[in-house]
């Protein structure tokens, strides 16, 4: 792959000197969903697939971006002092987001580059393919020019891209897992916090399956943000008469003790799923500790429930194919992962049985819905580096 993208680099610019290839993966999440922004864990890990970057600074102050998954966009080229979110630069405006964010920290980045990416996550699939080029972009910076910049603040600072730049108000697990992440293991990061630590994901007899509805989901004019008002509103009528900071304090037992305080039916549904999932994360790292992958695919199973009748964020596609799986003999647990509203599935499968289990799912799914799935045996890899 490395030498790929050096021979793209140098087709397109026509030179190959200076080149440094780096790599950003893309996440799925395991269990612990629409709780980042509700201060609450989520238990996710950096995929072994993800985006390429090749870069090449150059001597003076024009930035040229080219990729290879967007051909039809060519060379997007700009003047580093001229960061502004344009329509016409489309993906480009993730990686320039990332360098103004930088430079709004202080960061001096004075000389121009030119760089080339290639991915191999399926874009709108929900398995983060803008935070892989955040931190892409973030990483590749902070190593040319020697910051020294902490791996957990080049995480904030892709966070802040996304939300401020972008526009998307997402919380902090993508980026987190993706820059953070370890190989064959997963991450408990606590969102109030910060404090992680990492699991390790040691399946002997299963394998973790991810599965594309191939239904695409705008994450920007999705019902994300109203989602996270909903929530912000429910803790404030909670607020009322408990001493927290977020949904993420509460107990189950906490919660229904207090639900009365929110005087709307959808805000007490929204709520419930981020106490219960937060956890019910909890409870599934505790389970694969202990080896327990029956309870761990359990409450995966709870877990999408929960995202389908509490939070409502599924749809026709993750539904059937979520169904389709748990039913599978060779399923232990299944659930949807990421934002929703379209996207992918994540199923824990007995490794014996998964080339059934994809052929049926598949057949089925396309039978109900008209289209394929795409279905990827995942590997846990490691975070952001260069290669
Ligand atoms: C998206 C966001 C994350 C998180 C998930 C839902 O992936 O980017 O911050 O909120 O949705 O768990």
């Amino acid at each position: 792959m490395k030498k790929n993208i050096v021979e793209i680099f140098s087709k397109v610019f026509d030179y190959e000197e200076g080149i440094r290839v780096f790599f950003s993966p893309g996440r799925v999440n395991l269990i612990g969903e629409h709780t980042d922004y509700n201060g609450g864990h989520v238990f996710p890990c950096a995929l072994s697939f993800g985006t390429y970057g090749a870069i090449a600074l150059r001597n003076d102050n024009i930035i040229r971006m080219y990729s290879e998954n967007f051909i039809d966009k060519g060379i997007i080229s700009f003047n580093i002092d001229d960061l502004k979110n344009k329509e016409a630069h489309d993906w480009a405006n993730y990686p320039k987001g990332v360098i103004k964010i930088l430079r709004q920290h202080g960061y001096d980045i004075k000389q121009g580059f030119d760089m080339v990416v290639f991915g191999n996550i399926p874009n709108g699939a929900g398995l983060s393919s803008s935070a892989s080029i955040e931190l892409l972009m973030a990483v590749m910076m902070n190593d040319i020019n020697k910051f020294n910049i902490d791996r957990i603040e080049l995480v904030k600072y892709s966070q802040e891209a996304e939300n401020s730049f972008i526009g998307v108000n997402c919380g902090i697990m993508d980026q987190f897992a993706i820059g953070m992440g370890k190989e064959d293991s997963a991450i408990l990061l606590n969102c109030n916090t910060l404090e992680y630590k990492y699991s390790k994901v040691d399946l002997k007899d299963e394998v973790i399956v991810i599965a594309n509805t191939n239904k695409r989901r705008g994450l920007a004019d999705s019902k994300y943000n109203e989602r996270r008002s909903e929530c912000e509103a429910a803790l404030k009528e909670l607020q009322k008469e408990l001493k927290v900071k977020s949904l993420g304090e509460l107990t189950e037992e906490e919660f229904e003790n207090n639900k009365y305080l929110i005087k709307d039916e959808i805000k007490i549904k929204r709520a419930r799923h981020a106490v219960y999932e937060n956890q019910r994360t909890l409870k599934a790292v505790k389970a694969l500790e202990e080896n327990d992958i029956v309870i761990f695919g359990k409450l995966m199973n709870d877990s999408h429930n929960s995202l389908r009748y509490d939070y409502e964020v599924t749809g026709k596609e993750l539904d059937t194919l979520v169904e389709l799986s748990s039913n599978h003999e060779g399923s232990i647990g299944s659930r949807m992962t990421g934002a929703g509203f379209g996207g992918c599935n994540v199923s824990i499968v007995k490794k014996t049985m998964v080339d059934d289990f994809i052929k049926t799912v598949g057949e089925k799914y396309k039978e109900i819905i008209g289209y394929d799935a795409d279905f990827y045996v995942a590997n846990i890899g490691c975070g952001t580096r260069e290669i």
